[in-house]
């Protein structure tokens, strides 16, 4: 059985960070979300991985590679527009030939993994059906592709973001295929987002009567679609942090708790709270950072505060603060008068630079706050 993974998309809920990057590529604990997914398709026994790649395709292979050193076999497939992920499997129908493959969305978080279902699938693969899909319960089921299931447990019904959902079961954007979705993708027209949906596709299968089946995630699930649904993800990623402290920690400064700080990394006269992680060659001085914040390789952060958030690599933050909810491009500045009372929630393109008013009932010449170092 071969995979194939889904990155072709635009990101436009996450822009501005995505007109330079594939949101695929956003890290969750310092490791872009991607790689869980690839790490995940693995563990589950399949090493033929196809990835459908867009505008992004350069630093996706940049990333990713060969798919050697995840002990697989990566081949990239280009999607020249994002015209849907029904779209993607017609530009992947050449590499994927007459065998079942599993289909997984690139920006989905499953920590613990597939490798249930693929060996499910493969074991009942004949008592089966024509495709398989993943479901999970949700709150707001207008934002996803929503199942509605017949009495039997197979699938009755499928609707892409529907404005009155029949069923709070959302589709989970890992998707078990046999050889019939080609059919179905390529009878599919576009949907009023101008897209070829893979929700209308299993919705064709179903009317030409073929059997759709559907199973409830085991364990959390995130698509990481939006800015808080990456907020959220990464927060469940720290969770799992083990402290390891391999760079220096200065005299003054305070590591508490779940704590990762890759080495090279130096922290000054500051206190990180984890959950944590601070990637290699990060300076941190004079500032508090955490919890629920993830630091990426070469950022620098000085007489500022930061927490629940996700800096990308290279990212300033000086005199900024409290820094909160929030997510910042690569290399994207912050600076400040120095940190106040009143929280600023910002999301960063890459190399944006932000000068913040500050908090206009403090001056810089007040003490600092407290669990806040001050500059010195
Ligand atoms: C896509 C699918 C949707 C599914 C979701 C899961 O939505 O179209 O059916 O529920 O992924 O991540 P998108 O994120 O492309 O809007």
């Amino acid at each position: 059985m071969k995979a194939l993974v889904l990155a072709g998309g635009t990101g436009s809920r996450l822009r501005p960070l995505t007109h330079t990057m594939a949101k695929q590529l956003i890290p969750l604990g310092n490791k872009p979300v991607i790689r869980y997914g690839i790490e995940a398709i693995v563990a589950a026994g399949i090493s033929e991985i196809g990835v459908v790649v867009g505008g992004a395709a350069h630093e996706l292979r940049d990333v990713i590679g060969d798919g050697s050193r995840f002990g697989a076999r990566i081949t990239y497939l280009v999607q020249e527009e994002a015209l849907g992920l029904a779209h993607a499997v017609r530009v992947a129908r050449d590499w994927l030939g007459d065998e079942d493959f599993l289909m997984y969305l690139g920006d989905n978080y499953l920590p613990s993994g597939i490798a249930d279902l693929v060996a499910q699938y493969r074991a009942e693969r004949r008592a089966l059906v024509d495709a398989w899909i993943l479901l999970a319960k949700v709150e707001d089921p207008t934002r996803f592709g929503i199942a509605e299931l017949a009495a039997d447990g197979t699938v009755a019904r499928m609707e892409e973001k529907p404005a009155a959902p029949v069923s709070d079961l959302a589709v989970v954007g890992v998707y078990l295929f046999t050889p019939a979705v080609h059919e179905a993708v390529a009878a599919v027209g576009p949907s009023a987002r101008g897209e070829l949906e893979i929700t209308d596709a299993v919705q064709w299968l179903i009317d030409s009567g073929r059997t759709v089946r559907g199973s409830s995630v085991t364990g959390y699930w995130k698509d990481t679609g939006t800015v808080d649904d990456l907020l959220e993800a990464n927060n469940a990623v720290l969770e799992d942090v083990e402290r390891s402290v391999r760079g220096e920690v200065g005299e003054g400064s305070e590591v508490i708790g779940r704590v990762r700080i890759e080495a090279g990394a130096s922290i000054v006269r500051s206190r990180v709270v984890g959950p944590a992680v601070i990637g290699a060659d990060v300076l941190v001085r004079d500032s508090v950072v955490g919890p629920f914040t993830s630091v990426a390789d070469g950022c620098r952060i000085t007489g500022s505060a930061v927490r629940s958030s996700l800096l990308l690599e290279g990212v300033r933050l000086d005199g900024a603060g409290p820094v909160e909810g929030s997510l910042l491009g690569r290399h994207a500045r912050v600076a400040g008068p120095g940190p106040g009372t009143v929280a600023q929630r910002l999301v960063l393109g890459e190399h944006s630079s932000v000068l913040l008013a500050g908090d206009r009932t403090r001056s810089p010449q007040d003490p600092p706050q407290e669990g806040f170092k001050g500059t010195s």
